[in-house]
């Protein structure tokens, strides 16, 4: 973990032992909170009988994509993919649902429960190409543990 983020993987670490799956709302407003660039924190849920991500709590502003069919947008291929997706432009992405006009970049980062994926974090960032490799080992790391209460 790159020293920047040992302090707030261990707020998260210890949210995540006191409220089990309960924590995930207060992960949101931590980072939206604790970290510049991420502007909109949320988690989406795979549905796969509907073949749908469903949104879950998240910290920024309110968005209309609250149901996302697989395949649409960056988190409908991260639903496909199972792979982290980091967009540094979204104005160079063809399959991307705006959430806002502010939003510049977005990283999508997958949680696994043991082998199945069952849902992804999500961030959006007013400023283009902000996000780094310790961006992605952090939420990583955070997607790893709630993989384990989830
Ligand atoms: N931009 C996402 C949609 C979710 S919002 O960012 C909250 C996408 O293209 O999948």
């Amino acid at each position: 973990m790159n020293p920047q983020y040992t302090d707030l993987a261990n707020q998260v670490a210890m949210m995540i032992k006191k409220q089990g799956k309960n924590s995930l709302q207060s992960i949101c407003d931590l980072l939206r909170d604790q970290v510049p660039h991420f502007n909109w924190v949320g988690f989406y849920f795979m549905n796969d009988e509907k073949r749908v991500l469903e949104i879950g709590p998240y910290a920024g502003d309110e968005t209309e994509h609250t149901v996302i069919p697989y395949g649409t947008g960056i988190c409908g291929q991260v639903a496909i993919s199972g792979k982290s997706f980091l967009v540094e432009d979204v104005s160079k992405e063809d399959n991307y649902l705006a959430c806002s006009l502010t939003t510049k970049a977005e990283l999508v980062v997958p949680i696994y429960k043991g082998e199945v994926l069952i849902g992804q974090i999500d961030i959006d960032s007013h400023k283009r190409n902000p996000f780094t490799l310790h961006d992605e080992d952090f939420l990583k790391q955070i997607c790893d543990w709630l993989g384990e209460v989830l």
